[in-house]
């Protein structure tokens, strides 16, 4: 499994946090940007990392901004991506079961780090449900 991850600066610590407990983890990432705390444009680092989620070269996505809205805004303009922004464990299992999301957004500035790796932890950890209604409700998203 490789995860992509990107954030503003807004997201740029809390990035730094999970980078480290994906180290621990042992789990494989690509840190797409941005690199330092410099005022940067949250949808570049979106779209860069659906782009590799479409691309292949990433399973899933982590994607932080302060709020994690902007950025999971964007990112759910892209066909394909299902950009859940989680604030608490119950929301991150719950859109792997119902929606198999492929991105996790976080909202640096609203969950503080414990929290975050946590709901990481949930969101990594939970596979899809691969119920029918589910599969058809996902698939009406997309059509
Ligand atoms: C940047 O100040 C901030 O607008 C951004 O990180 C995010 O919260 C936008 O939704």
């Amino acid at each position: 499994m490789v995860i992509a991850l990107g954030s503003d600066q807004g997201g740029f610590e809390l990035k730094q946090e999970i980078i480290n407990h994906l180290n621990e983890r042992g789990i494989d990432f690509v840190d797409y940007g941005s690199y330092d705390t410099k005022s940067v444009d949250y949808p570049e680092y979106a779209k860069k990392v659906c782009k590799s989620i479409k691309d292949k070269e990433s399973n899933m996505g982590i994607l932080i901004c302060g709020t994690g809205i902007g950025i999971s805004i964007t990112a759910n303009k892209i066909p394909g991506i299902r950009a859940a922004l989680c604030t608490d464990c119950f929301m991150a299992e719950a859109t792997r079961l119902h929606n198999d999301a492929n991105i996790l957004a976080l909202g640096g500035r609203v969950v503080g780090p414990g929290l975050a790796i946590k709901i990481v932890d949930t969101f990594l950890d939970t596979p899809f449900s691969n119920e029918e209604r589910h599969i058809r409700r996902i698939n009406a998203i997309e059509n």
